[in-house]
């Protein structure tokens, strides 16, 4: 199958329509999609992806009113989504009978979000249907954030990959779900937990840093968003680099240079020190970095406030495959 990237709304509207994939642009990352109604084109997702089929998917809807066709919503949910929506945001909720348990993973629960991107809200507003969709890369390995990433992965095995440009945001969307007047962070992305606490005196809870294998919430698999070449985080680098020194060494900072280690390549996210910059730059410097002739990836544990939060996860997760090594 010959891969072609373009920016016909309509076009990808009729692959869709067809029950085949389309890769989208939001305004995260870049997502696999298919509709979301049709098990058998969910179905190609998992095969495309490698993607076990225990990880269930996010719906995308194309405004917070299309919701309740798919889910029950809260009034806190509801409130969280007016304020979020659309946005980096997804929220868990009681799934109606309509959604096929391919897309839950077999869950009375369905994650849904409105992507914040021009090019994707007008193809939901075409489309009879919503799109399930996660993030168009290769199982385990990093988010795509240009339609050049997802080429990179998946050409030849969808037909079509609509060009959205880099992703305004970088990381995934921030994963909710309100459980007795609590709020449950269950993945921190594009809002932060600040932001949420903003909106609501509700409690919040944030589930991150799991190690299981096999996740009681599925998705959160701990080996995610791997590079290739070994990736190692820590908050002393120059103790990093000190244990490393016989290895090829790459960096990837907020914003120090580290240009006392000369032959070190060093790439720093955002040199104004800006969180939200350093999340935009993160996928494309990991895929950039990873395809470097270096033997291992050292990053710096990012500040934990507002989207460092999401960038540490990424990159915990990115580190984990590794940690045998020394
Ligand atoms: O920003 C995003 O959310 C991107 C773009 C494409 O929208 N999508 C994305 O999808 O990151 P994916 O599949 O890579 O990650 C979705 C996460 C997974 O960790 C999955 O387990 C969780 O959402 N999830 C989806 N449905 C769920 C459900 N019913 N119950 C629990 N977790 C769910
Ligand atoms: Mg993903």
């Amino acid at each position: 199958m010959v891969t072609t990237i373009g920016t016909n709304i309509t076009l990808a509207a009729s692959i869709l329509a067809n029950n085949q994939l389309v890769a989208i642009p939001t305004e995260t990352v870049y997502g696999l999609a298919a509709n979301a109604l049709s098990s058998s084109a969910v179905s190609s997702i998992f095969e495309v992806k490698k993607r076990p089929f225990f990880n269930p998917l996010i719906v995308h809807v194309s405004c917070i009113e299309a919701i309740e066709q798919y889910a029950e919503i809260d009034t806190i949910s509801l409130q969280l989504a007016q304020r979020f929506m659309p946005g980096p945001f997804t929220l868990l909720l009681p799934k109606k009978n309509i959604v096929p348990d391919i897309v839950t993973a077999g869950s009375s629960k369905v994650a849904i979000r409105v992507p914040n991107h021009g090019i994707t809200l007008s193809l939901l507003q075409q489309l009879p249907f919503p799109i399930a969709a996660p993030s168009a890369n290769i199982f385990g390995y990093v988010s795509p954030t240009t339609a050049e990433h997802v080429f990179d992965g998946l050409q030849n095995a969808i037909p079509y990959i609509l060009d959205g440009g880099p992703c305004a945001i970088g990381v995934e969307s921030t994963i909710v779900e309100v459980v007795n007047d609590t709020i449950i962070v269950h993945r921190t992305g594009g809002i932060s937990v600040e932001e949420i606490k903003e909106v609501t005196n509700k409690k919040i809870i944030t589930l991150q840093n799991k190690t299981k294998e096999t996740p009681e919430t599925p998705g959160q698999l701990m080996s995610h968003y791997a590079t290739t070449i070994p990736l190692i985080i820590g908050d002393n680098i120059e103790q990093l680099i000190h244990q490393y020194k016989e290895k090829r060494i790459a960096i990837i900072s907020l914003s120090n240079g580290y240009h006392h280690y000369p032959t070190i390549k060093t790439f720093p996210l955002s040199i104004h020190n800006n969180l939200k910059e350093a999340a935009a730059n993160l996928f494309a410097t990991m895929r950039l970095v990873d395809a470097l002739d270096v033997e291992v990836i050292l990053a710096e544990i990012f500040p934990q406030e507002g989207l460092g939060l999401a960038i540490n996860d990424r990159l915990q997760r990115a580190q984990h495959l590794y940690k045998p090594i020394g």
